[in-house]
């Protein structure tokens, strides 16, 4: 007898986006108080979701929104690897409410938070700045989160909507930034949902990151301490802030073997990387002379995304499909340049050309973030 076996398909409901207003959130310790009935209901209902194993929240940070999950629970690790996409090797940051939640949850009576770091705690947490602190016997976050390091990175992010899901859960959140594995990192909820749509049951949205780019990533544990990834706090502030043992901080080495543990950041693995080519432009001036002759001779549809000297495109002589002034400062350029990044290939254009910016001050994280996605570096 023949039997027609239909194919069984499994549909994921759509990610719902739920809107929250950070500005009606009072967090005072650990006690969050909100004043809009809406953003309540909604940060209720994220803060019982991430308390079930398996299941994951997207969240606005200041710095990209991230995908979090029980730090503590395995399968909502699992959760976080499998909606991502991500190498199951490239360890998570784990997010706290404060110093207290860590030290109450993470840490232990004789597991204390480094010395080294007391400084840069007291200046820059809440905020954009993560720091390694050792993985001890008795530390109950997964080895599924430190993917095999003896390290747990740790951040008390600042946005409002974050501190108080994790305050209102009273849950540690294994947070990586919420895009799919090698994508731009999301700096709107809309972004999260092009990658995770499906994937994810919901996104709280608080708008737009103020920052852009993610957190600076610290190692105080090895002589000289390290900077893994520079971010939102610059490296000059760190050296300013941190104390004597941070002046001398270096900074790590930007790629890593294919066989060799993720010690820094992003070492491993494509990253920030549009569908559409990046060719980024260093020390072209007005970028007229450089860009026409990169462009002699290719039809390709193009965007073009300008910081400081950048001419405009019709006075390089291009019809772009997309045309975006970043900024004129490095804070306002690392805030846009994921958004700008996504908008250009959601125009469907085969090459992003993009304006380098100074590799100093905020500078330093923007290029870090253009030079991994650029695949060709055109030096004027
Ligand atoms: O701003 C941010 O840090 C955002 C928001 C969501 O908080 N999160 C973020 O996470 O950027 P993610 O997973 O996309 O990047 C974290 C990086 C990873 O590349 C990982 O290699 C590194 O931090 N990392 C985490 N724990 C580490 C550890 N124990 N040792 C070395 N690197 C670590
Ligand atoms: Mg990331």
């Amino acid at each position: 007898m023949l039997r027609h076996l239909r194919k069984k398909v499994v549909s994921m409901p759509a990610t719902q986006i739920l809107p929250v207003d950070k500005a009606s959130i009072q967090i005072v310790g650990d006690t969050v108080t909100v004043s809009d009935e809406t953003t309540l209901r909604h940060l209720a209902r994220a803060a019982e979701s991430v308390k079930v194993p398996g299941s994951v929240v997207a969240f606005p940070t200041e710095t990209v929104y991230g995908l979090g999950g029980s730090a503590l629970n395995d399968q909502s690790v699992k959760a976080i690897y499998t909606a991502k996409r991500r190498p199951a090797d490239n360890p998570l940051i784990v997010h706290v409410s404060g110093v207290e939640q860590l030290e109450r949850i993470i840490m232990s009576q004789l597991h204390r938070i480094p010395k080294i770091y007391e400084k840069l705690i007291d200046k820059f947490w809440p905020g954009p700045l993560t720091i390694l602190v050792p993985l001890e016997a008795q530390c109950p976050v997964l080895g599924l989160v430190t993917t095999g390091q003896d390290t747990v990175g740790i951040r008390v992010p600042e946005h409002a909507v974050a501190r108080a899901l994790i305050a209102m859960s009273d849950t540690p959140l294994a947070a990586p930034s919420a895009n799919a594995s090698t994508r731009p990192s999301p700096t709107l909820a809309t972004h999260v949902q092009h990658d995770l749509d499906g994937r994810i049951p919901c996104i709280l949205d608080g708008g737009a990151c103020a920052v852009g780019v993610e957190s600076t990533v610290v190692n105080g544990l090895c002589t000289p301490p390290m900077i893994l990834r520079p971010g939102g706090v610059s490296v000059d502030d760190i050296k300013q802030y941190g104390g004597a043992e941070w002046r001398h901080v270096i900074t790590a080495k930007k790629s890593a073997g294919k066989s060799e543990p993720v010690r820094t950041p992003g070492m491993k693995y494509r990253h920030y990387s549009p569908t559409a080519k990046v060719v980024l432009f260093t020390g072209c001036g007005d970028g007229v002379t450089a860009v026409a002759n990169y462009m002699a001779g290719r039809p390709e549809k193009v965007a073009v995304l300008r910081s400081l000297h950048f001419a405009s495109a019709h006075d390089m002589g291009l019809q772009p499909v997309l045309e975006r002034s970043m900024g004129t400062s490095c804070s306002e350029v690392a805030r846009n340049l994921f958004r700008d990044l996504r908008d250009a290939d959601e125009a469907g254009v085969d090459l992003i050309l993009v304006e380098a910016v100074d590799e100093e001050g905020d500078g330093l994280a923007v290029m870090n973030r253009l030079s991994k996605a650029a695949s060709e570096t055109v030096t004027g």
